[in-house]
């Protein structure tokens, strides 16, 4: 199989590297506007052809029917070289956040519809971890009881993307090539995690904020002006119409306390994890009779694979038509208009609703 990449920052590396554990050959190409990043990436992969321009790069061969174009560029840089990636005659799987708009999420999803090629993203890179298997067997087996109220909250104090973390890309910071802050880059896979464990056919978005707390480590003389906190009521809703609140906050720079904490409360008990940290225990907690007990969930055997390899390995498969959890089309847009709603609800104030596409699910 051959996969081209596009921009040959941080995340491209970690492609790279996931390829090596699919049990199928992967061939890469890569390309950049910058000819010192391609240089870098030269430096660790020799051996991996490299383009200064992304046309140049799809234009080298013809297209094979597995082709994968991976589009790893900042996301003010996700729509072109989709665009041009589909009417090459190939696959995309797109970094997350799929665009900068939802305007843009649509012309993806007509392109690949019309090259009859798969549009996938990345924002599945937390699916199928052991202790989101397990959340999802407990909440299966009924113990809980009726599901009435979840809390959804990660807040990291201090871990800005382009401050604290990789402050060599301060794109992160600045809303005409981010999209957006904390939300544009934690939201993808929120969503798809939520998704992923209740499964609704829609989510009510109310009473929502982004903030962007100061700090004294704020940078000078760059544009820093997307949110680093956000948090809204969530009201999700299943094909029974029944619904789960959920309280939903994301923070990568908070003036509160840092914490990380899924809980989901039912009639009959209650369970609680981390939700990206597969490490961390999934803790029921039951009235057995004496009393409430906590117990540790048995979890789920951990795959041979890592967040980073996930995208690859789930969209290789789709390709290939194995089974797999990757995010696609319709549902990947689904997504997307998620978190651009989050943005509208903190911005007027009100409830916006948005409907997720199941065939894809
Ligand atoms: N860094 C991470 O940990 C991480 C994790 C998951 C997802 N992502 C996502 O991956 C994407 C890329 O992030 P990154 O951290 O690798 O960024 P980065 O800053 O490390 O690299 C981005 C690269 O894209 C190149 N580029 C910009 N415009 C281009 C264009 N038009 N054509 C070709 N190349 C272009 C830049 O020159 C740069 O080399 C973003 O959407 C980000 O949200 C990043």
């Amino acid at each position: 199989m051959r996969v081209y990449l596009v921009g040959a920052g941080v995340i491209s590396r970690t492609h790279v590297e996931a390829a090596a554990k699919l049990d199928v050959d992967v061939e890469f190409r890569v390309a950049d506007v910058s000819r010192a990043m391609l240089d870098d990436f030269a430096a660790v992969y020799p051996s991996i052809p490299t383009f200064d321009g992304v046309d140049e790069m799809l234009a080298s061969e013809p297209a094979a029917d597995d082709d994968i174009v991976i589009v790893a560029t900042p996301p003010f840089a996700h729509l072109e070289p989709t665009l041009a990636a589909f009417a090459s005659g190939r696959h995309v799987l797109c970094e997350k956040p799929l665009a900068m708009n939802v305007a843009q999420a649509e012309r993806m999803l007509e392109a690949a519809n019309k090259a009859g090629k798969l549009l996938g993203c990345c924002s599945v890179r937390f699916r199928g971890l052991p202790h989101t298997e397990t959340v999802k067997r407990v909440i299966e087996s009924g113990v809980l009881g009726e599901l009435y109220h979840a809390s959804f909250v990660n807040k990291w104090f201090r871990s800005r993307s382009g401050i604290e973390y990789q402050p060599q890309s301060r794109w992160f910071l600045d809303s005409s090539r981010s999209g957006g802050g904390v939300l544009m880059d934690w939201g993808p896979y929120d969503i798809a995690t939520i998704t992923d464990l209740f499964d609704p056919v829609s989510i009510d978005i109310s009473g929502a904020f982004v903030a962007r707390p100061r700090t004294t480590a704020d940078p000078d003389g760059v544009v820093f002006d997307v949110e680093t906190a956000a948090g809204a009521s969530l009201s999700l809703i299943d094909g029974d119409g029944r619904r789960l609140a959920v309280d939903f906050q994301r923070a990568s720079g908070t003036q509160g306390e840092e914490m990380f904490r899924a809980e989901l409360e039912g009639t009959d008990a209650s369970l609680r994890w981390k939700a990206f940290d597969s490490q961390a225990p999934v803790i029921l907690r039951i009235d057995r009779g004496d009393g409430v007990v906590e117990e540790i969930v048995d979890p789920e055997p951990r795959e041979p694979y890592s967040v980073f390899d996930y995208p690859l390995f789930h969209f290789t498969n789709a390709v290939r038509g194995l089974a797999n959890r990757a995010n696609l089309g319709e549902r990947a847009v689904d997504h997307f208009r998620w978190i651009r709603a989050f943005y509208d609800a903190a911005a007027d104030g009100g409830t916006h609703r948005v409907s997720f596409a199941r065939a894809s699910a």
